[in-house]
């Protein structure tokens, strides 16, 4: 019997229509599963729609072509308010910016989450989002701010809020992409140990080899198609070699730059935020029923 993946994809495409009515094709003929423990890498250029990849996966959007199972659901059919409590209570997103609520301290950005969720989960939610902080070594910054903590710490207080709730899929989107290598490492660990632990799967964008040799499989995104290339079988960090020559040409992005990629409003958090934050998601779910037109690129 074939085991039920966590999410799987068949044959999604995604474009979307500019304004000048010429069609943009971001995805094309994307087949994936990822099952629970599973540990997935996807590298590729900026604009190959690697992040738009992430969002299907997430369940932030929905694809033009092909279909999105979640537990052997079809995603299609989901109505919005369960869409978004499966994905509440079932995804956690990580990104590179870290995306944390401003004067709000690492506490309150961790318990917000768990503001959804209820009973027992929502009153023990200051415990619980202390001992989450607790667990990625930040138990002696609580009341801090993001503005008092470095970039590694920031992050970890956003890994923290993306496994507060305990997700079975956990996307993270270039998490190390803000930080130095070696607090990269760190942060990578951390996520990749607390996954482990809950036996969640990951899916890791990065363009760091170190960073996709810790992931047991491993796809290459261009030009919206996805293939599978082999970092050297199921490595373990120390088995890896990322220094391989044909694989640092393989994703190398010469000037490419955080950042540098096309202007346009920043991924969806994915995180239910207050005032404001997250907009990106509320709009990206929002945008379902309507024809799809892109924004105009600023
Ligand atoms: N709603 C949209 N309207 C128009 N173009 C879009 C839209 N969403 C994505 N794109 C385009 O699709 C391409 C892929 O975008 P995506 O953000 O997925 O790339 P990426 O691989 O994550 O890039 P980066 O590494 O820079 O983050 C880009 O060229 C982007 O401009
Ligand atoms: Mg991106």
């Amino acid at each position: 019997m074939e085991l039920v993946s966590l999410v799987r994809l068949e044959g999604v495409a995604k474009h979307v229509l500019l304004p000048d009515d010429s069609r943009l094709d971001i995805l094309r003929g994307i087949d994936l599963a990822v099952a629970a423990g599973d540990h997935v890498a996807i590298v590729g250029r900026s604009g190959s729609g690697k992040s738009t990849l992430l969002n299907l996966m997430g369940m932030l959007d929905r694809p033009s072509e092909g279909a999105v199972w979640f537990r052997g659901d079809p995603v299609r059919k989901m109505r919005r308010g369960k869409l978004d409590r499966l994905r509440g209570r079932n995804v956690g997103f990580v990104f590179q910016q870290f995306n944390l609520l401003a004067g709000r301290t690492a506490l309150e950005n961790v318990e917000m989450p768990l503001g959804y969720a209820s009973g027992r989960e929502f009153w023990r939610r200051r415990r619980t989002a202390t001992e989450m902080l607790e667990r990625v070594g930040l138990g002696h910054r609580l009341e801090s701010t993001p503005e008092q903590m470095s970039g590694g710490e920031q992050q970890r207080v956003a890994i923290a809020r993306a496994l507060v709730r305990r997700p079975a899929l956990i996307l993270a989107d270039e998490p190390t992409g803000a930080l130095d290598v070696e607090t990269g490492a760190t942060v990578m660990e951390l996520l990749d140990d607390i996954a482990s632990e809950a036996d969640a799967a990951l899916v890791t964008i990065t363009h760091d080899l170190h960073v996709a040799a810790r992931a047991r499989r491993h796809y290459r995104l261009d030009a919206g198609v996805l293939t599978r290339f082999d970092l050297g079988g199921a490595p373990t960090p120390a088995e890896a070699n990322p220094s391989a020559p044909e694989l640092a040409a393989s994703v190398e992005e010469p000037g490419v730059e955080a950042g540098a990629g096309p202007t346009r409003p920043e991924a969806p958090s994915g995180v239910p935020s207050e005032g404001g934050g997250g907009v990106g998601a509320v709009e990206a779910a929002s945008r379902e029923d309507e024809p799809e037109r892109a924004e105009v690129a600023s």
